[in-house]
């Protein structure tokens, strides 16, 4: 518990209460966590599409429905006073998106929309969480800091970057603050290893432990700064409580960038099993990207304890092989199959080759 949170707590503000959407989910369980262990009463409103009911704490309230549905999203925010909202909800599968527009929109745009909408109605809500991503930067923007304009190049990156835009504008027009963070390649414990198409580290670790070779798109030089979960979530789990943090943007993350080539090692070193690498045709992506995170450890430097990828490694391997295991699933609602990456469009059912 912080000063500024012991402060609200002895001048009367009592139990504060949170909406966490997507709560069921990796990195939105973990918040909760944080939060009730900060004393929060804890509302999860997720519609279980990447998230399992095992990770709701079962000290939190599930609401188990969807944010694109504004009905349901305007009758939890009338069944409870909410004084926060983190924002965690959303299908961050960034490579995907290009292949699902409309869903991509529905979810990751609308959706926070709906929240928004309902904040500002509310008139309780003091300070709007949200979930960004360093997808807002784009390509060659290399260490992405907070100050650059971001130029996201994908749907996923530009629904994102329109959410933050629609933050800023309701904060101009009725006061409602916001806090922004921007995390990169966060992994960890609870992580869905069930979903082909993001998540490089599940993926690895679910392909290495059926015994199957690890895949790895082009030449796997491309690096990334993959980031614990305890690196990010007690941050965002804080941030309402630090008024200095307020309409402000962060990025948020590791600093090390790793290759995937690299990442490969360490992974099969973490589950004890040989290496074995498979490389497939490259994905159209940003090559290298780190970012900066100067801001982060202005504001929430105490809340990041800088877990190294083998310590990371090791405890989510752990982890990974007492969790319960989930089958598989091909995203069955592709938008457009042009250019998709055959292996996606084979585990999405699309069994011609040619035709993808
Ligand atoms: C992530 C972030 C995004 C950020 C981007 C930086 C998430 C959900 N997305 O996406 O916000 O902007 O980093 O560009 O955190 N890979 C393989 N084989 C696989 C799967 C992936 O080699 O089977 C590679 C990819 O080509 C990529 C890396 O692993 O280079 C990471 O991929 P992934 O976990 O999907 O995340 P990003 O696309 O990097």
């Amino acid at each position: 518990m912080d000063a500024n949170h012991r402060r609200l707590m002895r001048e009367g503000a009592g139990i504060m209460k949170a909406l966490v959407t997507g709560g069921a989910g990796f990195i939105g369980s973990h918040v909760a966590d944080s939060l009730i262990a900060m004393g929060y009463d804890v509302v999860i409103l997720d519609d279980l599409s990447g998230g399992f009911i095992e990770n709701v704490p079962s000290e939190a309230c599930l609401v188990k429905g969807s944010v694109t549905d504004p009905v349901l999203v305007n009758k939890v925010f009338k069944d409870h006073s909410f004084d926060t909202v983190f924002h965690l909800a959303a299908y961050a599968a960034e490579g995907l998106s290009h292949f699902i527009r409309r869903y991509n929109y529905q979810t990751n745009l609308v959706g926070s929309c709906n929240l928004i909408n309902a904040a500002v109605n509310a008139g309780t809500v003091k300070c709007f969480v949200f979930t960004s991503s360093i997808a807002v930067y784009g390509a060659g923007q290399t260490p992405m800091t907070e100050t650059m304009t971001p130029k996201p190049e994908d749907p996923y990156g530009i629904s994102k970057y329109a959410v933050e835009l629609d933050l800023e504008a309701a904060r101009h027009m009725f006061g409602l603050n916001y806090v922004i963070f921007r995390p990169h390649n966060v992994y960890g414990e609870r992580q869905n290893i069930a979903d082909p198409y993001r998540n490089v580290i599940g993926i690895f670790m679910r392909q290495a432990l059926a015994g199957e070779p690890m895949t790895l798109f082009g030449d796997g030089n491309q690096t990334r700064a993959f980031t614990h979960i305890d690196d990010v979530a007690p941050a965002i789990a804080a941030s309402a409580l630090r008024e200095d943090a307020y309409n402000r943007v962060f990025n948020i993350g590791a600093d090390k960038p790793y290759s995937v080539n690299e990442l490969a090692d360490c992974v099969a070193q973490a589950l004890g099993i040989e290496c074995r690498k498979q490389y497939l045709p490259g994905r159209n992506e940003v090559l290298h990207a780190f970012s900066d995170h100067s801001r982060v450890r202005d504001h929430f430097g105490d809340c990041i304890r800088g877990v190294s990828l083998q310590d990371g490694l090791g405890r989510m391997a752990a982890w990974v092989r007492r969790a319960e295991k989930h089958s598989i699933q091909g995203f069955t609602g592709i938008e457009v199959w042009k250019n998709m990456p055959p292996k996606w469009a084979l585990l999405a059912g699309k069994h011609d080759e040619k035709q993808v």
